[in-house]
């Protein structure tokens, strides 16, 4: 059995209520029980955590490193803006899914570039809460491969 850090950034404490067209009606603790059932279902367990602040997704990050076995992570805004969470995640060595509930490349071009995407193990956007399920299904894989 793992633990899995399931990390998330700015703004996603709204889920639920903020601009349900574009990320849907679940709150974000409907997507930790639905992180919970799906991990589960590999025997793995979670860690699920929200923060609005870049630091302490860094720091958590490096706690995941002797406590996790991989991270999914959906940083929010930060993934178009954050070096520091490319250089913690290239830092740690564990494998890291970046997930986002929205299809950031049909969207705003700023959205376009993810400083995450590059030293992420894979990258799943556009399929709602769906997306963290499966996040953790393909970090399950890599554990075991
Ligand atoms: C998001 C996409 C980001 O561009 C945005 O800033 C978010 C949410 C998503 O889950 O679709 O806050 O990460």
């Amino acid at each position: 059995m793992a633990t899995v850090y399931v990390l998330n950034g700015p703004n996603l404490n709204l889920l639920g209520s903020r601009e349900t067209a574009v990320y849907g009606s679940l709150t974000l603790g409907d997507i930790e029980k639905l992180c919970a059932a799906a991990a589960k279902k590999h025997g793995h367990v979670i860690d699920f955590r929200q923060t609005n602040h870049e630091g302490e997704l860094v720091d958590w990050l490096h706690e995941a490193r002797d406590k996790a076995a991989g991270v999914v992570i959906n940083p929010g805004a930060y993934t178009h803006t954050s070096i520091a969470l490319q250089d913690a995640i290239r830092a740690i060595g564990i494998p890291v899914v970046e997930v986002h509930l929205s299809n950031i490349f049909a969207r705003e071009e700023f959205r376009h570039h993810s400083y995450v995407s590059p030293v992420a193990r894979g990258v799943l956007c556009g399929f709602g809460a769906k997306g963290y399920e499966l996040a953790i299904d393909g970090l399950a894989s890599a554990l075991t491969a």
